[in-house]
């Protein structure tokens, strides 16, 4: 990725880049922590708009994430009761956060058209992936 790009340019370029390879990936973003106020906000991301710009702490796959500090694989998302649906398109979804310096700083959020597709090889490659993204902080 060109080092001249922006911090902002190059999560979004890592957004296009999982969403263009893998398949099941449909729609990945970035959430950035604000603990002052226990939100999370939306940043980079390739796929749907989405309404869920700002999601409180503890709402949501998102904001349990936000508190858990562990990922969270929803292989079906209908089985969720604290769940924040952006389309019925999306069948599932991972998150897994982001750690700089030891602090969950936000996380990568990803959705799915099918259900199921995530196994532990994904959770291993997006904590890989996260930790390259924590070098540029
Ligand atoms: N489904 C998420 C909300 C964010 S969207 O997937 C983009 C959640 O339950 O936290």
């Amino acid at each position: 990725i060109n080092t001249t790009l922006s911090r902002d340019e190059k999560l979004l370029a890592v957004c296009q880049l999982l969403q263009d390879n893998i398949d099941y990936y449909n729609w990945v973003g970035f959430y950035f922590a604000n603990q002052e106020t226990q939100t999370l906000h939306l940043g980079p991301y390739v796929g749907a708009e989405t309404d869920h710009t700002v999601i409180p702490f503890g709402k949501g796959i998102c904001g349990q994430v936000a508190v858990s500090n562990d990922n969270f694989v929803v292989p079906d998302v209908a089985a969720q009761d604290n769940y924040i649906a952006c389309s019925f398109t999306v069948k599932s979804e991972i998150v897994v956060p982001l750690f700089v310096d030891g602090e969950n700083i936000g996380q990568i959020d990803i959705d799915s058209h099918v259900i199921d597709p995530f196994t532990e090889s994904d959770e291993r490659f997006l904590e890989f992936v996260n930790k390259e993204i924590a070098k540029l902080y």
